[in-house]
C-alpha cells in the first residue's frame, strides 16, 4: 500500500460522488441528501486524516514540488484550503436540500475541492514521492485506512488556523 496511492483513490471517490448529483433530478432532494451527506462525511474524513497523518509527515521529509518552495507552504495551502471545503459544506447544511441556494453551496464546495486536490496532487504528493521510502508510505497508508474504519460514522469539522497548525506540527523548526 502506498499513502500517496490511498489519497489518489480517495480523491476519485470525491470526484465520483460530486458527479452522482449531477445525474440526480436536481430538485428530488429524497436523493440528493443522502448522496451528499456520503459525500460531505467522506470530505471531512479526508481532511482529518490527512491532517491527522499525511501533513506532518509531509512536514517533516518534504522539499517543495510543483511550483511551491517547502513543504511548510504546501502544508499551509492546504489547510487554507480545508477550511474553504468546510465553508462550503457548512453553507449547504443552512439550506434545503436541491434548492438554487443549495446548488450554488454544493458548486462552491465542488470548485474549492477540485482546486485542493488538483494542488495536493501537484505539490503535495509530487513531493511525498519523491522524498518518502517506500516503508513509510505504505506505513501511512494502513494508518490512513484504520483512521477512516475508526471513524467510519463520520467526524466533527473544525477550522484550523493554518499558521498555527504548521507551527505546531512542524518538527523541524
Ligand atoms: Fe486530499
Ligand atoms: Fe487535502
Amino acid at each position: 500500500m502506498d499513502i500517496t496511492e490511498i489519497i489518489l483513490s480517495q480523491h476519485a471517490e470525491q470526484r465520483r460522488l460530486f458527479a452522482l448529483l449531477d445525474e440526480v433530478e436536481p430538485h428530488d432532494s429524497d436523493s440528493l441528501g443522502p448522496v451528499w451527506d456520503q459525500l460531505a462525511t467522506a470530505l471531512e474524513l479526508h481532511a482529518k486524516a490527512e491532517e491527522e497523518l499525511f501533513y506532518p509527515a509531509l512536514l517533516e521529509l518534504g522539499t517543495g514540488a510543483g511550483g511551491e518552495d517547502s513543504a511548510t507552504e504546501e502544508t499551509t495551502d492546504a489547510i487554507k484550503d480545508h477550511n474553504e471545503i468546510r465553508d462550503g459544506v457548512r453553507a449547504a447544511a443552512g439550506q434545503m436540500v436541491g434548492s438554487d441556494e443549495w446548488w450554488a453551496a454544493v458548486t462552491k464546495t465542488r470548485e474549492a475541492n477540485s482546486d485542493h486536490m488538483a494542488e495536493e496532487e501537484r505539490e503535495d504528493l509530487a513531493d511525498f514521492r519523491r522524498h518518502a521510502d517506500l516503508s513509510t508510505r505504505h506505513q501511512l497508508a494502513v494508518a490512513f485506512v484504520v483512521y477512516g474504519a475508526r471513524h467510519s460514522s463520520g467526524v466533527a469539522a473544525e477550522d484550523e488556523d493554518p499558521e498555527d497548525w504548521v507551527q505546531e506540527h512542524n518538527r523541524s523548526s
